[in-house]
């Protein structure tokens, strides 16, 4: 457990290094990131290289005793080679190249780009393979940033083509698999298959075009795969020379709203995954059940812990400013990340730049580099993580309930949103938030990989689903274990067509159910009751036919006022639950109360409002975190006696807490 923070060298004069280094070991600043975007520093010219200047800053932090994780520089292809070589750029959605000016601007599958990135690459890892500073990799930086995964040009068109024949062998297999006979669409070959750029039609048609829904998830995964090929490339590279672990920072799934980057895939290119988190800036604040969700999918992807590679330090903005971190929050902040599985966070940026698009962003520091209020509090979490390392490694969440998370159906939801106002990845979030309410770590698993470890596993509209997965989920219900399906699961294939059995489709004999109408609520609002209570529908109402299983929720207003809404059906030793309607906060809390309950987890933990609970261990040591949001002080009752494990006091009963502030808990023996 330690703190860090990103560095630009390259940014500072040399004689301002000492004291930078300096300040930084008296903070316990452990490990700093360089050189993400120092391409035309390494290259000011083509062919012409340049690495005294990192040498040089290697060396220098080096010898502090300070870690460095060293970057490769693609994120920013420098000037020259955007002009000489045009193809590097990536086309929108119109097929208008990007333009030079801010960053990404590059093609994942432009030949050019991947063979410069290599040489440039294989010159780095192998200058900095064996330098003791260096503790482990980053390649690029923010993977499908701001729109960047899905390119548009020609390299990507011709590659498409080829990732088509390779999945549908014959152009005849894929006319069938689209159904090209709609609205005359058949192929005669793979040459004749665009990719899915904007313009085939405008106004009524929104923001995929109204192009066909088989080819635009097949355009979206091979777009995926294209940033996990450009990747693995980079990995590769330096793994010829370094057996250092390799990793990159990946993006909020709240603010970024998903990159179009399957995650999971993405991860297992890496040793271990880190993340960039901005809680309160220019584009808005986001609430603490949001970031720890984030958390939650970040040590989900590898299940493993992770760290924050870029964690906000001060008021932030590019145009504008977010608000200043208020005292407390900077540390507030910290732990909880380190409560859901962050090992090391590392702050962005240490001081203030003055110059470029974010001379506006502040770090620890602000532009004139004087110890400040943030850097009294980041010398603090310092300290104190020292302490805490004493006791501690990495800790995780121990987690009993699972959330299936499949791009797969979040993809396909942004294509064909079903109704006004469904998102994917905001429905995942309805259900993750009550049991952040109640202190019960969720995880976030795939539909293919091991639930034996879940008592509860929840699968909000779950679109599609592999055979693997499906037998999977089947075989952890056979066993005992306690599955949710939401309205809209199981009701596409994998090419993203509409099945035609029934719905649930894939999921009916499972569920034990049968929907033939469904009501997609725009305006109007449905009221049930059920093992949740009384609560109210909003978005989708699936008028549910139990076949084999029970019914514990109903309808109670419209013209299907009585029929069933939710349903529990028994399978093998355990319990599948359908789940026919969005829910409000409410009922969704008691549904969580009620599934736990079902699934034997204590249900009845810590309920004061604004206040996140996290029940960690490392594997040795137990840690019960507790994070107060609010700007007031509060009293969290507790039912044994603990140590505190910052300031070594013994808690009793009560553990009182000021705004902002966190204890740490160990039971005492
Ligand atoms: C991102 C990037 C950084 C920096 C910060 C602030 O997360 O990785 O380079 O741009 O945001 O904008
Ligand atoms: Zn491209």
């Amino acid at each position: 457990m330690r703190i860090g923070a990103d560095y630009y060298p390259e940014h500072w004069e040399k004689e301002r290094w000492k004291t930078d280094a300096e300040m930084m070991v008296k903070a316990n600043i452990k490990v700093i990131r360089i050189g993400e975007f120092a391409w035309s520093l390494y290259e000011p010219e083509e062919g012409k290289y340049e690495f005294d200047w990192m040498d040089e800053a290697l060396d220098f932090f080096g010898k502090y005793g300070i870690k460095v994780v060293m970057c490769t520089p693609s994120a920013t292809p420098p000037k020259w080679m955007i002009d000489k070589y045009p193809d590097i750029l990536q086309n929108d959605i119109h097929g208008n190249p990007k333009l030079f000016g801010t960053r990404k601007h590059y093609c994942f599958n432009s030949e050019t780009y991947r063979e410069k990135t290599k040489k440039l690459n294989t010159l780095i890892a192998k200058r900095y393979a064996k330098h003791p500073a260096i503790e482990a990799w980053q390649v690029d930086n923010e993977l499908g940033w701001s729109n960047t995964t899905r390119c548009y040009c020609k390299s990507c068109e011709n590659r498409f083509r080829s990732w088509l024949k390779e999945k549908y062998g014959t152009i005849d297999n894929l006319n069938k698999t689209y159904g090209t006979t709609f609205w005359s669409q058949t192929y005669r070959s793979f040459e004749e298959l665009n990719i899915p750029k904007a313009g085939a039609c405008y106004d009524t048609c929104h923001d995929t075009q109204g192009q066909n829904p088989a080819l635009l998830l097949d355009y979206y995964r091979f777009c995926s795969d294209s940033v996990v090929e450009f990747t693995k490339e980079s990995v590769d590279t330096i793994k010829e020379y370094s057996d250092l672990p390799i990793t990159s920072n990946l993006l909020d799934a709240a603010i970024n709203s998903g990159t179009g980057i399957d995650y999971f895939k993405l991860s297992k290119e890496f040793d271990f995954v880190t993340w960039d988190n901005y809680i309160e800036f220019q584009w808005g604040k986001a609430k603490p059940e949001t970031v720890s969700r984030d958390h939650a999918l970040l040590r989900s992807y590898k299940k493993k812990p992770f760290w924050v590679m870029e964690q906000q330090s001060g008021p932030c903005g590019w145009s504008k400013l977010g608000p200043t971190p208020t005292p407390g929050k900077l540390r507030l902040w910290t732990y909880q990340s380190v409560a859901n599985g962050a090992d090391t966070v590392v702050y962005f940026r240490w001081r203030a730049c003055p110059f470029g698009t974010e001379e506006l962003w502040h770090g620890i520091l602000n532009h004139d580099g004087k110890p400040n209020r943030r850097y009294a509090e980041v010398s603090r979490v310092g300290a104190e993580m020292e302490e805490l390392s004493k006791n501690y490694r990495a800790l995780m969440p121990r987690a009993r309930v699972a959330i299936i998370k499949s791009f797969d159906s979040e993809w396909s939801q942004s294509i064909h949103r079903q109704v006004e106002g469904l998102y994917y990845d905001s429905l995942l979030l309805d259900y993750y938030r009550p049991f952040w309410n109640m202190g019960i770590p969720v995880d976030f698993v795939t539909a293919e990989e091991d639930l034996n470890r879940y008592d509860l596993v929840l699968a909000p509209m779950l679109m599609m689903v592999s055979d693997e997965g499906k037998k999977n989920i089947e075989t952890y219900a056979q066993a005992g274990g306690k599955v949710l399906f939401s309205f809209r699961s199981g009701i596409k294939d994998m090419y993203n067509n509409m099945l035609t059995e029934t719905v649930p489709g894939v999921f009916a004999d499972l569920a034990g159910v049968e929907v033939e109408d469904y009501d997609p609520l725009l305006e109007k609002t449905t009221a049930t009751t059920g093992v949740f209570g009384n609560g109210m529908a909003h978005m989708w109402c699936d008028i549910v036919k139990p076949v084999t299983a029970k019914v514990i929720g109903k309808y109670t207003s419209d013209f299907y006022a009585g029929e069933a809404c939710m349903t529990v059906n028994q399978i093998g030793k355990g319990e599948v639950y359908y789940l026919g309607c969005d829910l409000d906060e409410k009922a969704m809390k008691m549904l969580a109360v009620y599934l736990g309950r079902k699934a034997g987890i204590d249900m009845d933990l810590y309920k004061v409002d604004g206040v996140e609970v996290v029940d960690a261990t490392d594997g040795t040591n137990d840690a019960l975190f507790i994070l107060n949001y609010n700007d007031h002080s509060v009293i969290v009752s507790m039912e044994r006696s603990y140590e505190n494990m910052i300031t070594h006091e013994t808690v009793e009963n009560v553990v009182e807490l000021k705004p902002y502030d966190v204890a740490i808990l160990k039971e005492a023996n």
